[in-house]
Formats: C-alpha cells, structure tokens, sequence
C-alpha cells in the first residue's frame, strides 16, 4: 500500500457537491490510468449509483459501498479489502457528520476537500464546519493538508463575491473554483466526469480539474 493516498470529501452541508467532487475526482484519477477506489459512505448511495451507470469501456474504478460498515472499523476494513494495487481513495461523505462520526471519518486521510457554495446559508454552515473541524476534531494540519473547492460559482454575482469575501477570511488554500455548469449533469448521467465528455465545451472544466489534482498531488 506504499504511495497510496486518501482523499476525503466532506462538508455537513448538505448538497454543496461533495459527490459530484467525488466521482469527478475518482474519474479523472482512473482515466489516467491511476488505480482508484471510490468509497461511499453516504447511505444514499449516490456515488455507486454513478459508478453503475460507467459504461465497461471507460476506466475502471474500485467501488466500495462502505456506508454498511461499522463506523469503527472502518480504517482497517479498507485496507483489507483494498486491491493491493490501489494508488488513490476517494471518500465520498453524507452530510450532517458531527463529533465522533465525524473523527472518524477524518483518521487516516491525506487531504481534506471541503465543497463550498455561493450562497450564505452554505457560508455559515461551511464556516461552523470549519471550526468543528479545527477546534473539535482537531485536524492536525501538518499530517493533512485541507482545501477549499468553490462550487457552482456564478461570478460577477453578489453570492460569489460574498463567497470570495468568506474564503479570503480564512486560512485555508482555495484550490479550485468550478463552474456552474450543466456538463456537471451531463457527465454525471453517463457516470463519467466532466474532463471524459467529449468536445471544446468543457475545456474551462477540464482547467478546474488540473488545478484540484495539482493540489492533491503536492507532496
Ligand atoms: N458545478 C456544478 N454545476 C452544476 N450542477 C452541479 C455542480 N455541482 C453539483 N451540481 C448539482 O448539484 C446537486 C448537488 O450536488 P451533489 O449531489 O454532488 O452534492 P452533495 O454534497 O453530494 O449532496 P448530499 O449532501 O445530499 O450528499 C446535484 O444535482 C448536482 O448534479
Ligand atoms: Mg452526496
């Protein structure tokens, strides 16, 4: 398991897109040929709802419906039932994880990627998290490493420069800033991401991507 490295996706918010990171990242990751697991830990399922919809010619990517699991032994049971070959995890998260769930979930990441989008009721929500995060939960950031992922930005609208106001008020790198975008809907149809549809229109997207993986695979 030398080299291998885990990505949480995570956010009490509900619906800031911490599943539509998740796959895109899963994809992007697979389709350059990096053996990639994919855990869903959010009883939805939606992230292996999306992974059943990848057709068999695209890249493959290792499901693990993880939310059947006891919570505590959840950072043996991956690397159990990792393949040995496994060079990126990506956990995708339910919303509303709090106190010991939340702990949990958090033991034995790489990065954190918190999804964050421009409207104040997700600012405040993100805000509170953040401090959970840091104050309860005690992330120790010299282990891991966290990072901001705007979402469904609009720019030149007043939500996302209140977003802009809130995230230059912390400190913690904001990697990316994704568009609103209906090729989000389009891939996510396909169980593809958005960088595997073909054509010029998601050109901006596949950008956006380059920047997330760039972060992710900094040291
Ligand atoms: N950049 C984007 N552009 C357009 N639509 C988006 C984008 N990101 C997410 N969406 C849409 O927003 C909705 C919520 O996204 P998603 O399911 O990824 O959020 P979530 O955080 O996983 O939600 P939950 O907390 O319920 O698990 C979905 O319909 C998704 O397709
Ligand atoms: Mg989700």
């Amino acid at each position: 398991m030398k080299g291998i490295k885990r990505i949480v996706v995570i956010n009490t918010k509900g619906g800031c897109g911490k599943t539509t990171i998740s796959t895109n990242l899963a994809s992007y990751y697979a389709s350059k040929g990096i053996n990639t697991a994919l855990f869903d830990y959010d009883p939805q399922g939606s992230s292996m709802r999306w992974l059943k919809l990848r057709s068999d010619q695209m890249s493959d990517i290792y499901g693990v419906v993880a939310h059947r699991n006891a919570a505590k032994s959840v950072t043996m049971s991956w690397q159990l039932r990792l393949p040995v070959e496994t060079q990126r995890v990506i956990i995708d998260t339910p919303p509303g994880l709090k106190g010991p769930e939340l702990r949990e979930q958090l033991k034995g990441v790489d990065k954190i990627i918190i999804p964050v989008l421009p409207s104040p009721l997700d600012i405040f929500a993100t805000a509170d998290f953040i401090r959970d995060l840091l104050l309860d939960v005690k992330v120790r950031l010299n282990q891991t490493s966290i990072g901001i992922v705007a979402n469904r930005v609009k720019k030149n609208t007043i939500a996302f420069q209140s977003l802009e106001r809130f995230l230059s008020s912390l400190n913690i790198p904001v990697v990316a800033r994704l568009r609103d975008s209906q090729n989000y809907l389009r891939a996510t149809e396909e169980g593809m991401g958005v960088h595997e549809l073909k054509g010029k229109n998601a050109y901006i997207d596949r950008l956006h991507w380059k920047q997330v993986v760039e972060w992710l695979d900094k040291n």
